[in-house]
């Protein structure tokens, strides 16, 4: 007989927008031999696309919806409750435009990621695209990071570059943008479930060791 095979880390996806980031995680997570199983997709906004990719893929979903919710902290309990019933061994923020309180943040540490599109710590927030135009910067590109108290700040562990042309504009900079988010978050979630990526008490571990600057896939 053969033996059952050993347990998968469990991934849980909260999204709010339209998730392409999800889309590229429901693909490489059904490829074989994926380290993890994506088991659950969390969203606050009812109608966002996200929900219609998780549905078409099997996957189960639930909704926070943080219009119902008079505060933060009521929001972020009740979206705490709904992502436990998952028992997630980590959660993958893919496009979750939502501030989370410190105890959620901290219920989560060292199993929380987030994508955030800019070269960080360079243009933390929101409108990365344009005020790299603005700055007239001649790189731009994509951070998976660590979840953290501190908003678009916890400790980097991968990052793409895209070169920023002459003609580009702030959409055809997130289309490039995304382009690498999409092989990005795969390679660094499957990183996560097989142990290699950790967080430390002084950052970034990667196969057990301090890493000094974020892994970097190279410029296109
Ligand atoms: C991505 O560009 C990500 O960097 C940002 O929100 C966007 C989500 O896009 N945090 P999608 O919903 O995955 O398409």
């Amino acid at each position: 007989m053969k033996a059952d095979p050993a347990p998968v880390p469990k991934i849980l996806v909260l999204a709010s927008g339209s998730g392409t980031n999800l889309q590229a995680l429901i693909e490489a997570t059904r490829e074989r031999n994926f380290p993890g199983e994506l088991i659950a997709v969390g969203c606050n906004k009812p109608g966002a696309f996200a929900l219609e990719r998780a549905a078409q893929a099997n996957i189960k979903t639930f909704v926070v919806d943080h219009t119902r919710y008079d505060s933060r902290e009521e929001f972020d309990a009740a979206l705490l409750a709904e992502i436990m019933r998952h028992s997630p061994d980590v959660v993958v923020l893919a496009g979750f435009m939502r501030i989370l309180t410190r105890d959620f943040v901290r219920a989560f540490r060292g199993r929380m990621l987030n994508i955030h599109p800019s070269l960080l710590p360079a243009y933390t927030g929101l409108n990365t695209h344009q005020r790299v135009l603005d700055a007239g910067d001649r790189t731009h590109g994509v951070s998976i990071h660590f979840v953290t108290e501190e908003l678009d700040g916890g400790p980097v562990i991968a990052q793409a570059e895209v070169t920023v042309e002459e003609a580009d504009t702030p959409e055809s900079l997130a289309e490039k943008v995304q382009r690498q988010e999409h092989i990005l978050y795969p390679i660094v979630v499957r990183w996560f479930c097989e142990g290699r990526v950790q967080l430390g008490s002084e950052g970034v571990l990667f196969d057990g060791e301090p890493i000094k600057n974020p892994m970097r896939l190279p410029a296109n």
